[in-house]
């Protein structure tokens, strides 16, 4: 949710910049900006729209310099337009700020500023901050690094922050409360930004800044830290894993399309080294020092947000299927605010893709306040949540790129499958010819959703047909009802079709008067436990006359015989189901858009990073 790029050198500062925001617009593109200080002047641009706008309106002007930061930016306070655009300049122009988070008191602070005589041109919360520094550095006489500590210390709320000074250009200052920021260190140049992806071209040696800390980089004196509250800090400079190519859409049309594509790798991937056929276990290296108390939860509480909150609730089935332990599965969001009661062998589980998620993060805080245990599902290496666990699992899905989330999905539910399996072979839930044959299949399942990747064509035939539709249904039943979830979650996210998910006998219950000739019912039908009751539920909607759009199992007759379409999938266990069943709904979800006309990897309104409450 907004990015930040900052870069001092000896390079050009505004090409590296510019392209950093294009790696960080997943997280924000309703508007950019970049200020350069050339020649002990700021030079000042933004633009509403996406960075190709800003680019294009650059050309006219002169952006040399050596010394920049830059933002993309998603609205919190003030519409998208190019006066709330970031960086923000102080009254007497002397800095420019660019932030990622809220001020949560900006209100107050910028009615004591107007009382003292400063102006505003923006309605962010932003230009409040910057305002307020400025003011402590004028009344204090003291230096750019001071007069942001003291500032902080009157803020409240989130910020990642990165801010230069006209009068010195080998200077810049970065700080950090619950929204990341990551500094580059290179050979006479750093780089600063909300991840690493724009770092990771130029140099691999990153430091990530902790909750209250400064940054001072300087090009005489290199990177020092402190606290807000004064304390020098040694940085701890770690070594990036992440590979470029990673970063790039490798030939296809858009990033969401490649992430598709990429599940038999990262689904392998998240595997790898960790299930083993020959001597038929699961090995979870991450929560190796956890494992008793894992195994001996009395319940485990399952939080996250969006895609993620689906994989949980597929974990929820997983977990009380295998090993037996009681589940919930809770956002994020409401978990925080609902005195939540945690007892002593409490496991909380956390999932998140980008590991920033400022609801997840407040979650966490908050059991562990309250003495619970927390294991981590990441895909994010060094990512906030991810430092902030006991414990916890990788998912090495790589970079996810487009704003729906695809691969990191079912890599979660695989390392959710992993840990159900692995507690239930240690608590011997699950029989071990079970064992045995789910830990079959599940290696297996790479090879499965290669082959469900075949049927794009004929999903693309099928998109064509519904592509405008208003409304859609999408049902399964037990462990395929949160697949119904993530399928009408990633229609809508991307096509703006108003759908919904819902539990196949739930339909009857209310979704059902919504049935006529035009609408698209997707329906989860592979031959498990409750196919029958399925079929039923078919019957229901084609007796209204809806379209059926059913996903099954290889082979199958019946559905077949009633349904306007039919995806096959391959035959597995069903507790795996979801892992290949997933595929089709992206599949659609993506086809549908495009046809569309939609912007699939940036749709309107969302983030792929939400680091605000
Ligand atoms: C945003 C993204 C979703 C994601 C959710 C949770 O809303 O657009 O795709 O599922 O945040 O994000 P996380 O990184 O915590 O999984």
């Amino acid at each position: 949710m907004c990015g930040i790029v900052a870069y001092i050198g000896e390079q050009e500062a505004f090409p590296i910049v510019l392209k950093g925001l294009k790696r960080l617009e997943y997280r924000g593109y309703d508007s950019s900006g970049i200020a350069v200080n050339n020649n002990l002047n700021l030079n000042l641009l933004k633009k509403q729209g996406k960075v190709a706008e800003l680019e294009k309106y650059a050309e006219e002007f002169d952006t040399s310099g050596t010394v920049g930061i830059g933002h993309t930016r998603w609205a919190t306070h003030g519409a998208p337009n190019d006066v709330n655009a970031h960086p923000h300049l102080s009254g007497n122009g002397k800095f420019a700020l660019v932030h990622n988070g809220i001020i949560e008191n900006y209100a107050i602070l910028k009615k004591e500023l107007i009382s003292r005589g400063h102006e505003f041109k923006s309605e962010t919360d932003t230009e409040v901050l910057m305002h307020l520094i400025e003011e402590i550095i004028e009344k204090q006489n003291v230096s750019l690094l001071e007069g942001v500590r003291q500032a902080l210390n009157e803020v409240h709320g989130a910020y990642a922050i990165v801010i230069i000074s006209k009068e010195n250009n080998q200077e810049l200052i970065a700080a950090r409360k619950s929204s990341p920021l990551v500094v580059g260190i290179g050979k006479d140049e750093f780089f600063v930004a909300s991840d690493a992806t724009p770092i990771v071209e130029y140099t691999k040696n990153v430091v990530y800044l902790e909750d209250g800390e400064i940054a001072c980089i300087s090009l005489d004196s290199g990177l020092k830290i402190k606290t807000i509250s004064n304390v020098e800090k040694t940085p701890y400079i770690q070594e990036l894993e992440l590979q470029l190519e990673a970063l790039e859409k490798g030939g296809y049309e858009h990033f969401m399309l490649k992430e598709i594509f990429e599940q038999p790798r990262s689904i392998m991937d998240c595997m790898r080294g960790r299930l083993n056929l020959k001597n038929s276990s699961v090995a979870l290296g991450g929560i190796k020092d956890y494992e008793e108390k894992i195994v001996n939860a009395k319940r485990l509480i399952i939080v996250a947000c969006g895609t993620s909150w689906h994989a949980g609730i597929v974990g929820e089935y997983l977990l009380e299927e295998l090993a037996r332990i009681p589940v919930e599965v809770e956002y994020a969001s409401e978990f925080r605010y609902r005195n939540p009661i945690i007892n002593e062998g409490d496991v909380v589980i956390c999932i998140s893709q980008s590991g920033e998620t400022a609801d997840t993060l407040a979650a966490i805080s908050l059991a562990k306040e309250r003495g619970a245990t927390i294991l981590g599902i990441c895909n994010v290496v060094g990512s906030s949540i991810s430092r902030l666990t006991d414990c916890g699992s990788y998912t090495h899905a790589g970079p996810e790129i487009g704003v729906a989330s695809t691969k990191a999905f079912t890599a979660q539910v695989t390392v959710l499958t992993l840990l159900a399996l692995m507690i239930g072979k240690k608590k011997g839930t699950i029989p071990s010819n079970r064992f045995n044959r789910i830990l079959f299949e599940l290696n297996s399942i790479p090879e499965k959703v290669e082959e469900v990747l075949k049927s794009d064509k004929q999903i693309n035939f099928i998109s064509d047909i519904y592509k405008d539709a208003s409304n859609a249904l999408y049902l399964g039943r037990g462990i395929n009802f949160p697949v119904a979830l993530e399928g009408a979650l990633k229609l809508k996210e991307i096509s703006y079709i108003h759908a919904e998910g819902y539990p196949a006998a739930e339909m009857k219950h209310g979704p059902i008067a919504l049935i006529d000739e035009e609408m698209p019912i997707f329906v989860i039908a592979t031959k498990d436990a409750s196919y029958e009751k399925v079929v039923s539920n078919i019957q229901e909607v084609k007796a209204r006359k809806g379209k059926v759009i059913a996903i099954v199992t290889k082979g199958d007759t019946e559905v077949k015989a009633i349904a306007d379409h039919v995806i096959e999938i391959p035959h597995t266990d069903d507790v795996l189901v979801p892992l290949i069943a997933t595929i089709p709904m992206q599949l659609l979800s993506y086809h549908i858009a495009v046809m569309r006309g939609c912007n699939v990897d940036q749709p309107r309104n969302l983030a792929k990073s939400v680091t605000v409450e």
